[in-house]
């Protein structure tokens, strides 16, 4: 019985640690009308950003919040962003499909 109760708990921890690996962060709503919702903006003046590194995406959005990249478009959008934020952004956006 023990067991059958341990293992329902790791299939249901499993499964709600995929579920929010795929959820897109909450900030994420804010993207969607220039970037998709997966990162694949239709427009060209809006740079897809699904499937790039989260690396760059993380230290781009830093340099728009901070100054050292200026757009007038995109910097009110990283300017309220936190550290982790940001960190979550990157991660769900590197892990989408460019299309
Ligand atoms: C009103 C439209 C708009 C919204 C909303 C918007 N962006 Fe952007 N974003 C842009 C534009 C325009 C650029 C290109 C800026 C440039 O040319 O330097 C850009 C650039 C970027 C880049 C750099 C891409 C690259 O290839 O270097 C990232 C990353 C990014 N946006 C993420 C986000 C995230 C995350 C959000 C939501 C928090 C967001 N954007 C919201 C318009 C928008």
């Amino acid at each position: 019985m023990k067991k059958i109760i341990l293992a329902t708990a790791a299939a249901t921890l499993l499964a709600s640690t995929a579920m929010t690996v795929q959820a897109a962060p909450a900030k994420a709503a804010t993207c969607v009308g220039c970037h998709g919702a997966d990162g694949n903006s239709m427009v060209p003046n809006f740079p897809k950003i699904a499937g790039q590194h989260a690396a760059y995406l993380e230290k781009q959005l830093k340099d728009f919040r901070d100054g050292f990249r200026k757009d007038a478009t995109m910097v009110p959008f990283a300017k309220g962003l936190t550290d982790e934020e940001i960190k979550e952004l990157a991660a769900f956006y590197a892990a989408q499909t460019a299309k």
